[in-house]
């Protein structure tokens, strides 16, 4: 029987939603979910962070200094909330995977880089757990996008050697990992454009409301192809992978320079955008690994049912929850930190080169100790 080390993994995505944890139980061939906390963020972080990661944004280095040291701290109560739902104390957990809050992903300009958030000294200092952060920048460092890095972890988990799969992570920005039947085969990774930011940016903006539950707003409008048209023009869509892209490039400012939205009724963008969040996913497939069986969906973007039918209308093969297969959708992507954490602490490579495009497999992240002392 393998060795059993429990870890926390911590994922605030794009969507600005709030903070996923997710305590688990890690041996060589198996992922178990011991407990799950998620912690909203209030309306005034989730401005902020808007702000902060808004195109081109004006930011004084004060306001983002404090927003590092105040996303450290609300990492830290979420894994100290999982730590009192279960009776364990700190030094149970063996560490911490924390992703950040991602304000600005560059993978591709003259100086590439990639910024997270939240910051890992304030959550090791007080959790006083070892704490693994900063996973893209090594990767970068060594060539490649720095994302997406959860493929690895698919491939540990998703796997089956009779059929290809694809698994679509649809969070602010929508994700597809292609697991090939033959594991000779590479697998292939990226980030296929928009998935639920401009759903939640365009109801909020028309609306007030954070997010379109259960997609019914859209399901009030129609597609309209004309539009559809003009979006799909943009050369993201088209490029071929490794990519990977962030918000501070899918924004109101994105679509506003696309099109006139004043020609359209309100609603009718909101099911526009669902429509092509799920061609752009299905369009992927279909030209990257057109042999996919199965597609295994995660991601908050399965509990909107307008975007899920026009993804099960559209796809070229079955469409499944990744419930199906033994992990919540809403805990696949925190679970994957804490996975990642246990390459890094094993001194593991977490970074997949097909898929990120790096030089070579490296170790991920830098490790903050806990601080006890252990002699
Ligand atoms: N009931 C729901 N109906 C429609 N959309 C939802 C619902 N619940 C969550 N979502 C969408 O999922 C998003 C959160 O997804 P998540 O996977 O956490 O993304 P990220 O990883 O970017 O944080 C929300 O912002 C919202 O757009
Ligand atoms: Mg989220």
């Amino acid at each position: 029987m393998s060795f059993s080390e429990l870890y926390i993994g911590l994922m605030s995505g794009t969507s600005l939603d709030g903070i996923d944890a997710a305590l688990v139980n890690l041996t060589d061939d198996c992922v178990e979910l011991v407990a799950f906390e998620y912690l909203p963020f209030s309306l005034e972080i989730q401005q902020k962070l808007q702000q902060l990661s808004a195109p081109n944004a004006a930011i004084f280095l004060q306001e983002y200094g404090e927003m590092d040291a105040r996303l450290g701290c609300l990492f830290a109560s979420a894994v100290k909330n999982l730590l009192r739902k279960k009776n364990l104390s700190a030094n149970a957990i063996t560490a911490i995977g924390s992703h950040g809050q991602t304000v600005y992903h560059s993978p591709l300009g003259r100086f590439p880089f990639s910024l997270q958030i939240g910051d890992p000294n304030c959550i090791a200092e007080q959790t006083g757990i070892t704490t693994v952060a900063d996973f893209r920048r090594r990767d970068i460092a060594a060539g490649g996008q720095g994302a997406p890095l959860v493929p690895a972890f698919h491939q540990a988990v998703f796997h089956c050697e009779n059929e290809t799969r694809c698994i679509v992570n649809i969070g602010g920005i929508a994700n597809i990992t292609v697991l090939p039947a033959n594991e000779n085969n590479a697998v292939i990774g990226f980030d296929t454009g928009t998935g639920n930011v401009l759903l939640n940016q365009w109801i909020q903006k028309n609306l007030g409301k954070n997010y379109d539950a259960n997609g019914a707003w859209a399901n009030t409008g129609k597609v309209d192809f004309s539009l559809i048209e003009c979006l799909k023009k943009e050369p993201y869509f088209h490029a071929l992978p490794p990519k990977s892209t962030g918000v501070d490039y899918f924004s109101l400012a994105w679509l506003e320079t696309h099109c006139d939205l004043k020609k359209y009724l309100p609603e009718d963008v909101q099911a526009s955008l669902c429509y092509l969040t799920a061609m752009t996913i299905c369009d992927a497939i279909v030209k990257i690994a057109p042999e996919t069986a199965r597609i295994l969906v995660c991601g908050g973007g399965v509990h909107n049912a307008y975007l899920m039918n026009l993804l099960v209308e559209n796809a070229p093969c079955v469409v499944q929850s990744t419930a199906d297969f033994g992990l919540h959708p809403d805990h696949v992507e925190a679970i994957a930190f804490a996975w990642l954490a246990k390459q890094t602490i094993h001194q593991k490579a977490g970074n997949l080169q097909a898929v990120t495009g790096a030089n070579r497999s490296v170790i991920l992240g830098g490790i903050y100790n806990s601080g006890c002392n252990s002699g």
